[in-house]
């Protein structure tokens, strides 16, 4: 039958040319112990994340201090990331994704135990901003687990992150156990042998029911790194999604801890450890 009346429909054009020109024919993971990651592959990722990262906020100035001008790009030395990622006696993890030979994202994670319970915690994640939205973070998240890792713990000011970590370490951020975050997270915190971990303030209503900021699932790192590209992830996400971590506001990330699930393992059974 021909329709008389035909239904004409606006198809709307891809978010970025350059994305959908881009072609990812060969696309490795990789992942290494500290003691195998070279200063070659440190010099690659000190890049990476200088060019792609992000750039200072507006307060930085002031309260990081000189060198966080308003606008340039936060910066990583290779020899920063080797004394703070990959610390000696640390258990750290480096993975990494090349696409057609090229490094289009990597991952640093360091290992601790909280009453007998390993800790898994990402301390750095980030994604060529040539190759995002494509699902390299969750790669690259997936490729970090561990068979003994019981908690996997992420700070980050941006909700695509938290969102990776959620789908990788095998939930979705609706259905995130806000309570075991709220009754873990300070004493896995307080354990860690990373300082900025260890030192960061929870904040938030799920912290604090008198705390009406409009944040939910907070730390205070004091780490004023500009939110334009995360609020505006957020705004996006907000459509689709029912976001349960709150707002984001300056020198603040949101904070996402997860308990692997196991048969015969829950909360209780890691409180009780
Ligand atoms: C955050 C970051 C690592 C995400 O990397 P990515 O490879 O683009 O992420 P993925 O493609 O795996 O996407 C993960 C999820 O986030 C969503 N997402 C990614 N970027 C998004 C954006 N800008 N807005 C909305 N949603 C976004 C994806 O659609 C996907 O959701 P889905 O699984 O429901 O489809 C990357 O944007 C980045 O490097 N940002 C700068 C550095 C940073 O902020 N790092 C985090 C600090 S720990």
């Amino acid at each position: 039958m021909f329709n008389l009346q035909p239904e004409i429909r606006y198809i709307a054009p891809k978010r970025s040319a350059r994305r959908s020109k881009l072609r990812m024919d060969k696309k490795v993971f990789e992942r290494f112990d500290s003691d195998q990651v070279t200063d070659s592959m440190l010099q690659e990722a000190s890049q990476l994340f200088s060019e792609n990262y992000g750039v200072w906020g507006e307060q930085a100035a002031e309260k990081v201090g000189k060198f966080a001008k308003f606008g340039s790009r936060v910066r990583l030395s290779k020899e920063r990331l080797r004394n703070d990622y990959l610390r000696d006696g640390l258990l750290c993890s480096y993975v990494r994704v090349t696409v057609d030979d090229n490094l289009a994202g990597n991952a640093f994670a360091c290992r601790w135990t909280v009453n007998g319970k390993k800790i898994c915690w990402v301390t750095q994640l980030v994604v060529h901003q040539d190759y995002r939205e494509r699902g390299l973070a969750v790669g690259l998240l997936n490729e970090l687990r561990q068979d003994d890792d019981d908690v996997y713990g992420l700070m980050s000011s941006h909700p695509a992150a938290c969102l990776a970590a959620a789908k990788a370490f095998g939930s979705h951020i609706n259905y995130i156990p806000l309570e075991f975050i709220k009754e873990n997270a300070g004493s896995i915190m307080k354990a860690s042998p990373i300082r900025y971990i260890r030192e960061a303030k929870l904040r938030g209503s799920l912290f604090d029911p008198e705390d009406s900021s409009g944040l939910v699932s907070s730390v205070d790192t004091g780490f004023f790194v500009d939110h334009e590209e995360p609020l505006s992830a957020l705004t996006r996400l907000r459509q689709s999604t029912d976001w349960p971590l709150g707002e984001l506001l300056d020198g603040v990330e949101f904070i996402l801890v997860l308990e692997v699930r196991r048969r015969r393992s829950s909360a209780r059974s890691f409180r009780k450890a």
